[in-house]
């Protein structure tokens, strides 16, 4: 799973019927064992809380094991390549999930193994696994995407949650609104895949006044300082745009307000308490679409399945892959 564009509707709406699963099953059980046998590996070269640990929570919960890749104690401080590091952990794992600072990294993963891989990050390309979760949320939250606006705020230009969440989007007739300093812009790759679609409108403003009272879903991003090459740029730009009360004041009343998080001022912690705060849901949700993506990517969507192939009844997710494994392949 390295991109969003790697999915259609009809593979939405099987991940999507597999998360309500899921989140029906952990609120009655827990879970249950139809990954026992299995492990993932997390290699995170870039730090995450949500994204890290909801992965290995959806992994335990289905009875698989993880093992958990310590970057900073690894061979990858002696030098070792990407490639070889990936080589030899898809040696001990059935599915592994990558954070790399590097856009493109994942893609360069999936190339030297034949083992899912999730893209869970990389750089400023894309997030595909939190725009799915993302989309999901959306749909829970206002029932559907169609007719919908949906307001994207923030740093535009490096975060990755919302390249992967206009991208998704793009399936679906809607309006997209895209607010942010002229500096932090959607990159034009973006803006020119949505518009490739032919089915979302997109326009920009550095202001969301206009848009605001129309708004059915504010997605907040934070402004990504790590992408920054100077402090004095960042501290310029942290904090354009702050989601207060008083802005929620001005929105509809059944408005969604999202964020991938972590937050860091974007949203002022007085909105928490509002029901159109949706962003705790949507981590909550991030468990339940990752769950759904591992039973999916590793044969196991139904309880008694007893295919162990992820190519018949991986949902109709498009390979990734160039398909030429070579014999050397794990
Ligand atoms: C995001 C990320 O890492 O891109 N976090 C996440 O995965 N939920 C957003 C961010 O760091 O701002």
């Amino acid at each position: 799973v390295l991109s969003v564009s790697q999915f259609e509707l009809a593979a939405l709406s099987k991940l999507f019927a597999v998360a309500d699963e899921m989140k029906q099953l952990v609120n009655t059980s827990g879970g249950d064992d139809r990954l026992k046998g299995r492990m993932l590996a997390t290699l995170f070269y870039e730090n995450s809380t949500r994204t890290s640990c909801s992965l290995q929570a959806a992994m335990l919960r289905l009875g698989g094991t993880v093992m958990t890749v310590n970057e900073a104690t690894s061979s990858i401080k002696k030098g070792e390549t990407l490639q070889d590091t990936i080589s030899c952990l898809c040696r001990y794992c059935d599915v592994l999930a990558l954070r790399h600072p590097t856009e493109g990294a994942a893609a360069e993963a999936v190339a030297v193994t034949r083992r899912p891989i999730l893209n869970a990050g990389d750089g400023v390309g894309e997030h595909p696994t939190q725009a799915l979760l993302d989309l999901y949320t959306i749909m829970a939250e206002i029932g559907a995407v169609e007719g919908k606006v949906i307001t994207m705020i923030g740093d535009l230009k490096n975060g990755r949650t919302v390249h992967s969440l206009a991208k998704l989007l793009a399936l679906y007739k809607c309006e997209l609104h895209c607010v942010s300093p002229p500096a932090l812009r959607m990159p034009e790759s973006v803006r020119a895949e949505v518009a490739a679609r032919g089915l979302a409108s997109l326009t920009e403003s550095e202001s969301f006044d206009a848009v605001i009272s129309r708004t059915d879903v504010l997605y907040v991003t934070r402004v990504q300082k790590e992408r920054f090459a100077s402090e004095a740029e960042y501290e310029s730009l942290k904090a354009v745009y702050v989601i207060t009360p008083a802005v929620m004041a001005l929105a509809k009343q059944d408005m969604a307000l999202m964020h991938p998080l972590p937050r860091v001022g974007e949203i002022s912690e007085d909105c928490d308490d509002d029901p159109r705060a949706a962003y705790f849901k949507q981590m909550e949700n991030g468990m339940f679409v990752r769950m759904a993506l591992l039973a999916l990517l590793l044969g196991k969507s139904e309880v008694n399945s007893s295919s162990s192939s992820s190519m018949s009844s991986n949902g109709g997710i498009s390979s990734s892959s160039g398909g030429q494994n070579g014999s050397s392949k794990c």
